[in-house]
């Protein structure tokens, strides 16, 4: 278990999936979370299980975040920076995965929401809380998908995998320009079971991935520890795929 005693993170997409299971195993690691979402219900609970797993007195909570709309995401910022003052991860997870449709019958408004959320969103939030991630020299964790490498056949997912591509490039784009202050990485999860899927066939897609099973979301928030942590110290602009050999 990585060590994030007095760290402040911030896992977009908290409230579900893979941004919980990367919330949880940074609370062990003795960090304050903050998670981000549009559920407060579940935010609100899931920082319960978060104060439960904590071993020290911590100050967890969550904040509402709707990665579609600019003026949410900057109140957000505001927030976390008036509460805490500081933070020193930040995980970009938050995303969409729609039905994936022929080009033909993509909507407008699907393709524009993707992107919104996917990816716009993602560069105004790190734009909104770059000062606080180069004070105290953190690091970022971009969340693309295998659908954004080039070797990836993505079906039809026009939209995600090109948002997914572009995160990958965002995620390029810190590294090296802000390399000498802080750290950005970023995952490329293959089949993780989560409620991404509004049907989730294990038997059909564990054909295709040579370890014969799906991803958890465990799987990929033990990537995310590592790179947020101290072992990683050397790693930047890597992009590391979880998916048991899918991709490959
Ligand atoms: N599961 C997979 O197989 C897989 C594979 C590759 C990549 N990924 C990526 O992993 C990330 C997490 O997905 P997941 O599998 O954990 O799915 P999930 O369980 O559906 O979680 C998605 C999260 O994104 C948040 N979200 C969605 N729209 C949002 C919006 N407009 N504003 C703010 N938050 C929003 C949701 O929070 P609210 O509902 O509270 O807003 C939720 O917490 C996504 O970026 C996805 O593309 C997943």
């Amino acid at each position: 278990m990585n060590n994030f005693n007095g760290k402040i993170v911030l896992v977009t997409g908290g409230t579900s999936g893979i941004g919980t299971a990367c919330a949880k195993r940074f609370a062990q690691g003795g960090a304050t979370v903050i998670i981000a979402g549009r559920n407060k219900e579940r935010g609100k609970a899931i920082v319960e299980e978060l104060n439960s797993i904590s071993q020290f007195k911590r100050y967890n909570s969550y904040v509402y975040m709707d990665m579609a709309d600019r003026n949410s995401i900057i109140e957000a910022a505001k927030t976390i920076d008036t509460k805490y003052g500081s933070l020193d991860i930040l995980v970009n997870n938050a995303g969409i995965y729609p039905v994936s449709d022929p080009l033909e019958s993509l909507t407008d408004s699907s393709l524009i929401e993707i992107f919104d959320i996917n990816i716009v969103g993602m560069i105004m939030l790190t734009k909104a809380v770059l000062p606080m991630i180069k004070k105290n020299h953190g690091t970022i964790i971009n969340n693309a998908s295998v659908a954004g490498l080039e070797s990836f056949t993505s079906g039809q997912s026009y939209a995600y995998a090109a948002s997914k591509a572009s995160v990958i490039k965002f995620t390029k784009m810190l590294a090296k320009q802000y390399g000498a202050e802080f750290r950005t990485n970023c995952i490329c999860p293959g089949i993780i079971e989560t409620p991404i899927f509004k049907s989730f066939n294990e038997e059909k897609f564990k054909e295709k991935i040579p370890m014969k099973r799906v991803g958890k979301p465990e799987d990929v928030a033990a990537v995310v520890s590592f790179l947020a942590s101290e072992d990683a110290a050397f790693v930047n602009g890597s992009v590391i795929t979880i998916d048991g050999g899918q991709s490959l």
